[in-house]
C-alpha cells in the first residue's frame, strides 16, 4: 500500500510512521512520498533521514486554504506517486471537496482530541481550558465536512490534576505517535 504523507511542521507523526515502517510494524504499507506547504518545515528533513522523497510545494497565497493552482498543484504532484492511501500527519490546511474527490482511495486525518468535541485549531488547549478529564486523538477518513469525517479509531488519554498543558500535550503526542502507525498498518491489511 503505498502511502503519501502531508504535513505542514515538526513531522512527529511522520517520523513515527516512518519509524514504525523502518521496524516492520506498518504491514504492507511503504511512505513514498512527503510533500510539506512550508519550505522550512521539520517534516521535511524526515526524507534524507529515512530515504524517502520530500519536498515543499507551494499552496498559494492563502494561510489555512489552497488556491485553486496551488491546489492542482497538490493533486497532480501526490497523482503521480499513485498513492492507495494519503494521510495527512499535521496538515494545517482546509481541503475543498474538489480535492477530497480527487483521492477516492482514501485520506485519513490526525487529529489531536476525541473527536467530535474540540475540532479546528488548539484542540488540546480546547480540551485543557474545558476542563474535561479525558480527552486523546483520532484518526478518521477526511471528507469536505473538516474533522467530520467517519472515525476510524481513536486513544483515550486521562487528564490527571498532577498535568500541565505541556504534560498534557506530550502525552496526547504519544498518544497519536501510537495511533497512527496502528491504523495505517491495519489499514494496509484490509488493502493487501
Ligand atoms: C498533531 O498533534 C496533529 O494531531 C495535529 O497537528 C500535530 C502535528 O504534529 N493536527 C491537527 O491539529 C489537524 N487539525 P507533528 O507535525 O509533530 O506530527
Amino acid at each position: 500500500m503505498r502511502v503519501v504523507i502531508l504535513g505542514s511542521g515538526r513531522g512527529s507523526n511522520a517520523e513515527a510512521l516512518l519509524a514504525a515502517q523502518q521496524e516492520g510494524r506498518l504491514g504492507d504499507a511503504r511512505v513514498v512520498q512527503i510533500f510539506s506547504d512550508h519550505a522550512e518545515a521539520r517534516i521535511l528533513s524526515l526524507g534524507p533521514r529515512f530515504c524517502v522523497p520530500a519536498e515543499f510545494l507551494d499552496p498559494g497565497p492563502f494561510k489555512t486554504k489552497f488556491d485553486a493552482a496551488g491546489e492542482e498543484r497538490y493533486v497532480r504532484a501526490i497523482r503521480k506517486c499513485a498513492p492507495d492511501l494519503v494521510v495527512l500527519a499535521g496538515f494545517m490546511r482546509i481541503l475543498r471537496p474538489s480535492f477530497v474527490d480527487a483521492f477516492p482511495q482514501g485520506i485519513i486525518n490526525l487529529h489531536p482530541s476525541l473527536l467530535p468535541s474540540f475540532p479546528g485549531l488548539d484542540a488540546i488547549g480546547q480540551a485543557w481550558r474545558r476542563g474535561v478529564k479525558i480527552t486523546g486523538c483520532t484518526v478518521h477518513r477526511v471528507t469536505s465536512d473538516v474533522d467530520g469525517g467517519p472515525i476510524i479509531d481513536q486513544a483515550a488519554v486521562p487528564i490527571t490534576p498532577e498535568d500541565t498543558i505541556e504534560t498534557l500535550e506530550a502525552k496526547v503526542h504519544a498518544a497519536e505517535h501510537a495511533l497512527l502507525p496502528t491504523v495505517v498498518a491495519r489499514l494496509s491489511g484490509l488493502n493487501a
